[in-house]
């Protein structure tokens, strides 16, 4: 099987990034992490790369030339398939347009709720029943392109936003190998 060279987008603890390096390393997983960029030189995930030798790149997305930086990095690693995994920084258009269908994200909400920052505090807050987790193309708006796959639970009157968070992430470390090999199947 050809696997996928990809490149996952991080910035912070990089406990996805973990996950689908470890799913990677199975020879009947589609995806090959052939690069790991962060905007955060301080992100936790980076001691993943560093463990696994995979090429990473911490850019500084604060600085005007730093989406030239990244196509640059794409095209030297003959990146073919990019994986967001805690990336806090929306994609520009030009990288997004040139990824179509070919750029997933993962996000702490059943999207279309909750799109954006501070999901947990706005689910418990608005007294839902269930939330979950959605794998989702990325488009041009944020959280938004089509849905993958979903993983749902239903909430405990006990839950708070450190339970919440522990819920949704052992769902998100099942759904996003899941949609990447569902992606992959019939290609
Ligand atoms: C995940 O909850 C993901 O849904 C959101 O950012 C978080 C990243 O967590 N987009 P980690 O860095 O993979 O641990």
């Amino acid at each position: 099987m050809v696997k996928r060279k990809t490149c996952v987008f991080i910035s912070g603890q990089g406990s996805n990034l973990k996950n689908l390096i470890t799913h990677s390393r199975d020879n009947s997983f589609p995806i090959k992490i052939s690069l790991i960029i962060s905007n955060n030189k301080n992100a936790n995930g980076i001691k993943y790369a560093k463990y696994y030798k995979i090429p990473y790149k911490y850019i500084n997305s604060k600085l005007k030339n730093s989406e030239r930086e990244i196509l640059l990095l794409l095209k030297t690693y003959n990146i073919t398939f990019i994986c967001l995994a805690g990336y806090m920084k929306i994609i520009s258009n030009k990288i997004v347009n040139g990824f179509k269908k070919k750029i997933i994200n993962i996000h702490p909400s059943l999207l279309p709720k909750f799109k954006g920052l501070n999901t947990f505090e706005r689910v418990l807050k608005s007294n839902e029943k269930k939330t979950g987790c959605t794998v989702h193309y990325v488009n041009n708006k944020l959280d938004d392109g089509s849905m993958i796959i979903k993983k749902i639970f239903y909430l405990k009157s006990k839950d708070n936003e450190i339970t919440l968070k522990q819920k949704t992430q052992k769902l998100e470390h099942r759904a996003y190998p899941e949609a990447i090999i569902k992606i992959f199947r019939y290609r």
